[in-house]
This record gives structure tokens, sequence and C-alpha cells, in this order.
């Protein structure tokens, strides 16, 4: 049988039709003897009647079909009796009456529901491993055709500002700044190793002093890290370089990409430009480099209310250069003991002492630490947090960064009880994107007690902090610039350093890397710069978390046809897995196992 309608397109103008139809049995419905089929394919469903009266053979073969089954059928295109119209359905005023059955595959009994709401109750591992069934439900499917559809928005909006796409390659060098790599062996050169590329950065650059001025590619890219919710070991980016373009050419030109993509998938209409913030007042007032700011509970600042005070924890800490902060959680003062401690346990995690919190419950203030606290100290609180009955408060004393990190994480945790509490409502099509800029070039890393770029060593100082290079890098401001959507970080990409010589003494002088290894890693880069490399700059954002975000989820997984497990392991296929020990020797490999 040949299809003649997909399975989303039979109206009642088709009625009296002959069709043939081709696709999944998705339900079987015995009504007294007549037997209902809803058929499926990537398009819909179209509800099939098989009538014992008009065929009673057909009826007996559609009575014994499994669900799952790949069938064809042959019919009428009939309306559906009075009362039995189907409106969430486009197909839902006809039915096909058939005539004609071919099984083409018989399907085992599936291991889970391949509906949206019984699939997203079973466990995730299951779905992974049968990933081919778990793409059939409605809403996976979805998920594939959002990606699709984005993918192919950004594609036309970068061609049709003349950009071309340009494929770099997945095996590269080694060149470890930034995340861990995966190293693949070479069996023509012994004992040496490609890196999996972990995105195309250098390569876009490159192909600026190549004269390209206008790259994009949808890369591949691939980090050895941790897996999360929003991390996978091979993602996706939309990679972008231009030249001679500044830090305002890059927004201007990325919102025009987003509001394309929000048109385009969603049909909403995205206002721009995007609100920007400093990184300094991102942690200042969220206490995260990503903030979600779809709801406020901003932190506040007490150190000067606190200064002199009698609770030595406080005036200590602000006396030693560090700060006093607070959240107000309103409406959170009955949070459990079991809530209470795990907030505590977090706040451990980061570095607190402990944490110490006032409840306002029936006009008063419960906790162990108000007893030292004057009449100011209570007004300025009362006043900056505009604290209520039924709120808690929550401290953070500690140096200015550990403060922020701290507070800004239990502001997430607050507002999840606030959520579940309904005292508060995220929606996810809140869309709530920013700019976060100006971060400093260079963080100090304790533990090797020495600089570190904060974003990629490719990224330009602001260009009038250059002299403070050599006498104090900390307060260099990078060129450099995240996106950031309701908590995601969903981009990011800075200015380039352009000029061979700034470049290596961002590497030689500023990052501590001998010069000789500065030269194995990036020779060929500072060489390439000496040739007349155009000023240029560019960013890159994370498919998957953009698509995950446009579909209502957090986990990108759902928007990848076949992700990885948070242990990194494709349970479809089975990977990773031994390989034998000629392959083994073909790479020049010996393997030591773990005690
Ligand atoms: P960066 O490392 O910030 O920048 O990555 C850019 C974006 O890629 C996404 N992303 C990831 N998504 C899923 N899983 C991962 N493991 C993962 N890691 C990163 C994020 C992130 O914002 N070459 C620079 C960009 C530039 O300077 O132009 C770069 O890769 O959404
Ligand atoms: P202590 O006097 O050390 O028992 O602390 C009194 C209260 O302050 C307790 O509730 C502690 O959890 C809390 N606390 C101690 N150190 C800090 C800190 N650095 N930041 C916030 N709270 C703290």
């Amino acid at each position: 049988m040949k299809r003649s309608h997909h399975c989303a397109q039979l109206t009642k103008s088709d009625l009296g039709a002959t069709v043939a139809l081709l696709g999944w049995v998705d339900s079987i419905r015995d009504h007294g003897g007549i037997i209902f089929i809803d058929l499926r394919d990537r398009k819909g469903l179209t509800q099939v009647k098989f009538d014992p009266k008009d065929n009673a053979t057909l009826g007996t073969a559609a009575a014994h079909l499994k669900p799952e089954s790949v069938i064809a059928i042959g019919g009428k295109v009939v309306p559906r009796p009075a009362g039995t119209v189907n409106a969430t359905l486009p197909t839902g005023e006809v039915e096909v009456a058939a005539e004609a059955l071919e099984v083409l595959n018989v399907s085992e009994t599936p291991p889970f529901p391949l509906d949206d709401v019984g699939g997203d109750k079973v466990n995730e591992d299951l779905r992974l491993t049968y990933r081919y069934l778990d793409l059939r439900r409605p809403k996976m499917r979805k998920n594939l055709q959002v990606r699709h559809r984005a993918a192919k928005s950004v594609r036309d909006y970068f061609d049709a500002q003349e950009f071309i796409e340009v494929e770099t390659p997945a095996l590269f060098k080694s060149t470890p700044e930034g995340a861990r790599e995966y190293l693949v062996p070479s069996r023509i050169h012994a004992g040496q190793f490609y890196a999996l590329s972990q995105s195309p950065q250098q390569f876009k650059q490159i192909l600026m002093v190549a004269g390209v001025e206008k790259y994009f590619q949808i890369a591949r890219c691939f980090r050895d890290e941790d897996l999360r919710s929003d991390r996978q070991m091979e993602f996706t980016q939309i990679d972008v370089e231009v030249s001679f373009i500044d830090r305002e050419g890059i927004y201007s030109l990325f919102e025009g990409m987003l509001k394309k993509v929000w048109l385009d998938v969603l049909g909403t209409e995205l206002k721009t430009p995007f609100p920007r913030l400093t990184f300094h007042d991102a942690m200042n007032r969220y206490g995260v480099d990503k903030p979600d700011v779809r709801f406020a509970m901003e932190l506040a600042d007490f150190s000067e209310a606190f200064r002199a005070s009698a609770f030595k924890v406080f005036s200590s800490t602000v006396a030693s250069g560090g700060v006093i902060k607070a959240i107000n959680a309103k409406g959170l003062a009955d949070l459990t003991q079991g809530e209470t401690k795990t907030l505590e346990e977090i706040a451990k995690s980061l570095g607190a002492k402990g944490l110490a919190f006032i409840k306002v419950e029936g006009g008063e203030w419960k906790s162990p630490i108000v007893k030292f606290f004057s009449d100011a100290e209570k007004a300025a609180l009362t006043t900056q947090l505009g604290i209520a009955d039924g709120d808690i408060v929550f401290f953070a004393a500690a140096p200015w960064e550990k403060a922020c990190a701290i507070l800004g994480r239990l502001r997430l945790e607050a507002a999840a009880l606030q959520q579940k509490r309904s005292l508060l409502t995220l929606r996810a099509d809140d869309w709530q994107f920013l700019w976060v800029v100006d971060f400093p070039l260079m963080t100090h890393d304790e533990a090797e007690n020495r600089y570190v770029a904060t974003h990629h060593p490719f990224t330009s100082p602001v260009i009038e902090d250059i002299p403070l290079l050599d006498t104090d890098p900390k307060k260099v401001r990078g060129q450099h610039y995240d996106i950031v959507l309701n908590g995601m970080e969903l981009g990011g990409g800075s200015i380039r350093i352009h000029q061979p010589a700034l470049q290596k003494k961002v590497f030689e002088d500023v990052l501590k890397i001998p010069a000789d290894v500065v030269e194995s890693r990036f020779g060929y880069m500072l060489k390439a710069f000496t040739f007349g490399a155009p000023p240029h700059g560019g960013i890159a954002f994370g498919l998957d978390r953009m698509v995950a975000l446009l579909c209502g989820t957090t986990s990108i997984r759902d928007v990848i046809a076949f992700p990885k497990t948070q242990k990194g392991q494709d349970l479809m296929a089975q990977s990773p897995t031994p390989v034998t020990a000629k392959q083994l020797k073909e790479l020049h490999i010996q393997t030591v196992m773990p005690e």
C-alpha cells in the first residue's frame, strides 16, 4: 500500500475519499465488537474503525493487533457519529472505515507507556535504554522538531547577514587551558595524541586571519566534564566570529538572532535591547554571574550597620575586611527543620561557618542571635529587607565573593521552596534575557597561586586597562560578555587580542605559561597574528541549552536525540566498552586499571 495522506491530514473536506495511511498502532479500543485504532505517524493521529459487520476477517485481524506495530490501512473517510467528535485533534471530526489492513511489522510490548504523562513518570535510564521508543512520545518528537527549527532559523539569520558556515576539525591538538579534554591516540604517530575540540575557538580566530570576516558554525564540542542537567560531554554550539566588530556590534547581532529564533519557533516577540548587568552587580545583587531575574529577593549589604555590632561574628568579619549580607525569603518562616538543615548544609558546603537566620512569627523575631542586635541594627534590617510577619532572613558573614556565592545559592533554594508553597510562580516563558558584562580579565587561582583567564586567554583587556596588566592584573577588565536567560548561561564570548605582542605578554607575563610551552601550544597562532590579523571578536551559544529553554525544560538531555547519562554512558548502544588487545596494540596503548 502506498501512503496517500499523513495522520494529521484528513478533515471533513475529505469525506468519501478512499485513502491509505501508514504508521504505528497508538491504541486499540474494542467497543462491543467494533475495533477502533488510533493510527499514529510523525504528524499526528487518525482514528480507524474496523466494523465486523462490514468485514469479519478484517475485524478479527484488527482485534489481534499489538500496540506499536507498524501497519498500513486502506479505507474510506467517514464522519464520526454525533457526540464522538474529538475537538482536540485536527482529524477529530472524521474516521477511516477500514477496508484493507497490512501488518508491516509486529511490535513487542513496549517497556513503558509512550504517552507524555506515562512516559514522564518512568526512570530516565529506561527511557535512554529504549531511546527509539522514548523519541516516539509526542513531547520528544516536538522537542526534536523545535531543535531543527531553531537551528534552521539560526542558519537563515546568519546567511541573510552574509556569514558563511565553515566546518572546523573535531580532531585538534591538546591545549590544556579550560575544560579537561578527550584524547585520541594516533596510530601513525606512536605515543602522540589528538584532542577532541572543546570549541572551534582557535580555528575561528585563524579564519579571521584568513580574511573570512563573518564566520559561523553549528559546531559539535567535546569536554570531559562532570555531567549535569545542563552539561553534556558532547554538545553543540552556535559559534560565531566577526572581524572589525566591537562589543556593541556583538550585542545587537545576537539580540537580532534571538529575536528571529523566538519569532520563528514560538511566534514570540522579544523586546530588545536586553538589559545589561556588570559582573560586580550580578554577584553583589544576585550572588551569581548568571542571575535569574524573574524574581527579586536581592542580596542586601549590612556591613556598615554591623561594623560596631555587639554580635562579634558580624563585627569581627567586617573588621577583617569581610561583609555582612542578607536575603529575606518572604513567607518561609514555616520552614521545616529538615528544610532548614538542608539550607544550612548547602551554606556550609560553600564555605559558610554557619547559617544565621531570623524567623519572624507572631510579630516576634525568633533567632538565637537577635539578642545581640541593637535597635538601630534591627531598624536597618527592617527597612532594607522589608521584613514582615512570616518572613525568614538569612545572613552570610564572609569575604565578599564567598558571602555573595552563599546567599546566591540560598536565594535559588528559597525561591524553589516558595514555589513549592505557591508563594512564587516562575514561568518558563517569562523570557528575562540579560547581558552580563565587565568581567575581570583574570581570576586568581588560590590553589595554584597564579592568575587564570576568567573566560579564555584570547580575551582582550579593556584597552584603557592594559597598563594595569603589569601593576594590578586583577583590576583589569576583560572585553568579555555572557548572555543569561532565566538563570542559565546561554552563551559567552569576547573581543579578542589580535596583536601578537599583547597575546604573548598575556600568556607569559600574566598567566605565567613558560615561553617554550606557549611556543609549542600556541606558536602557530602567534605566528598567524604576525601576518595581518584583523581586530575581531565573537561568541558561542549553547544550542542545547537554548533549545531546552524553548521547549520549557531545563534538562538538555530532553533535546538531544542520543544523550549520555550523568555517568557518561550511552545506555542504548552501551558505551563506553573495553576494546580488543589488538586494537590497543595498533594504537600503541597499554591500559592500567585503577586499584
Ligand atoms: P564557553 O566555554 O563559555 O565559550 O561555551 C559557550 C557556551 O557553550 C555552552 N556549553 C555547554 N553546553 C552543554 N554542555 C556543556 N558541557 C557545555 N559547555 C559549554 C554554554 C556556554 O555558554 N570558545 C568560547 C566562546 C567564545 O569565546 O567565542 C567558548 O566555548 O551555553
Ligand atoms: P556562633 O557564635 O559561632 O555559634 O554563631 C552564631 C550564629 O551565627 C549561628 O547561627 C551560626 O550558624 C551563625 N554564623 C557563624 N558564623 C557565620 C558566618 N560566617 N556567616 C553567617 N552566619 C554565621
